[in-house]
């Protein structure tokens, strides 16, 4: 193989350009082919987690989340939404009404997770959301109520109800001392009750993948799975009680949270993992953990392609093999960065600024390429998520013993929404992997906040109902 040198003003056709690109990113090209067998996969590994002996081991945790359906029209109340973990933490209020037609209104304020608190100690951390919580209640006139909270909590959570959630391990950016074991419920009473200036009813911790389904399931009663696609991944769906060994009882359906993200971490998608993968994971704050997510998600992609940019600079494929000390600085590209670069439009435009402000002096061919590295990570990731969704797809298929399923897929996260060609690239490779499926992509406007409501407000009524 000779790889193009990339010689000012070459003027080497886009197409050439493209083609060595292609080639030496190859291992993370994938067929169709490919991308069933990873499908298949993972759907072994669905049915492993969800057995009664084999869970404890499974590298997809199913963890079940003791919501048994979509919302039903019914729901109403004043209700307050913690969302913590994604990529901004938000607090909203959330009124669900009914004259005539359910109507929802929502207010909310973003506020600071500062890196020095998500790595600090548990108890400040918590402190901090109480603290936000009590700002929040304040500045909206209601301190002095004591409404019911729903809470997104976008990290693995062992539950036995509603309103408990054992965080099982930290992702992502998160890493503070002394949670994981604990329930998040308790804590965050604890750190309310300390300051003892409100009061609040906790009562539903909700992964953000089933905030998404609810929120969704609300406009479109056919919605059965939720996903995130932004600064980790994951999903959720409807699975039939009687294949959920964990929890008692043969009727119905549950929802249950994949913790998709942690696919791969038995070893199972090496063949497919490059050394730009590895070295992401070895820099990491949870090595050999999370191995499908930091193939996918947001958090990693921008320095998915810095890293692929300084091998190619350094082989000489780039810059005329020049390399500044901004480029081998981690985290200096983005993933927003990936998605302004592979705009139609201003794309190479993009590209150069950013190369600039990298302190490069890229050529009309170098941002071409580098539009084409970004466009080939990011397809990775619509790729491999298209074929986890397969894998659900399927699986809601077969239990349901149809011939073609019809459902809706509720989908939220900054990847997802904020990538120019991501969603349109997803939604094409799912279709042509489950072709006997009609799938409808809701993206959940208002985040997983509404959803966390209704959760919260059916547990509401139904503590209400029975206590009265
Ligand atoms: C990570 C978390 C998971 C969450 C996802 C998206 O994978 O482990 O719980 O749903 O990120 O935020």
């Amino acid at each position: 193989v000779t790889f193009l040198p990339s010689e000012e003003g070459s003027g080497k056709g886009a197409a050439l350009i493209t083609a060595v690109i292609d080639k030496y990113l190859y291992s993370m090209r994938f067929s169709d082919e490919t991308l069933l067998d990873i499908t298949q996969r993972f759907r072994k590994e669905l049915v492993t987690g969800l057995g009664r002996d084999s869970n404890a081991t499974a590298t997809l945790k199913m963890l079940p989340t003791f919501v048994r359906s979509i919302p039903d029209g019914s729901e109403k109340g004043d209700f307050i939404a913690l969302d913590l973990g994604g990529s901004n933490f938000r607090i909203l209020r959330v009124k669900v009404s009914h004259e005539k037609k359910q109507t929802v209104q929502m207010e909310s304020e973003i506020y600071d997770t500062p890196e020095d608190i998500i790595h600090g100690t548990g108890t400040r951390l918590f402190d901090h959301v109480a603290e936000c919580l009590g700002n929040f209640m304040e500045k909206h006139n209601i301190k002095d109520k004591k409404l019911p909270v729903g809470f997104t909590f976008s990290f693995p959570c062992q539950q036995t109800k509603l309103d408990e959630g054992f965080l099982i391990t930290w992702t992502k950016r998160f890493k503070a001392s002394g949670v994981e074991g604990m329930d998040v419920v308790q804590l965050l009473n604890k750190a309310i009750k300390k300051r003892g200036d409100y009061e609040a009813d906790i009562m539903a911790v909700v992964n953000d993948t089933v905030g998404t389904m609810m929120t969704c399931g609300f406009d479109d009663q056919r919605c059965e799975v939720g996903i995130i696609i932004g600064t980790g991944t994951n999903a959720c769906y409807m699975e039939e009680l009687r294949h959920i060994d964990l929890v008692e009882g043969d009727e119905g359906r549950m929802c249950v949270n994949t913790e998709w993200g942690a696919f791969g971490d038995d070893g199972r998608l090496e063949d497919i993992r490059t050394e730009f993968d590895r070295e992401i994971d070895r820099g990491s704050l949870n090595p050999g953990c999370q191995l499908f997510e930091k193939m996918v998600s947001g958090m990693y992609m921008g320095e998915l392609v810095r890293l692929i940019l300084v091998k190619m600079a350094r082989e000489g494929l780039l810059f005329e093999g020049r390399i500044t000390p901004e480029l081998l600085t981690k985290g200096k590209i983005e993933t927003k960065h990936v998605s302004a670069i592979e705009k139609s439009k201003e794309g190479l435009i993009k590209a150069r600024e950013i190369l600039n402000k990298l302190g490069l002096e890229p050529s009309a061919d170098d941002c071409i390429a580098v539009q084409h590295v970004c466009a080939i990570v990011s397809f990775r990731s619509a790729n491999l998520v298209a074929a986890t969704l397969a894998g659900i797809l399927m699986r809601l298929k077969e239990n349901k013993g149809v011939s073609r399923l019809r459902t809706t897929v509720g989908i939220d996260g900054s990847l997802y929404k904020m990538h120019p060609q991501y969603a349109r690239r997803l939604h094409k490779t799912v279709r042509r992997l489950v072709p006997d499926c009609d799938v409808r992509f809701l993206l959940s406007e208002s985040g997983s906040g509404k959803g966390a409501a209704m959760v919260t407000a059916v547990a509401y009524r139904l503590q209400h109902t029975r206590t009265h």
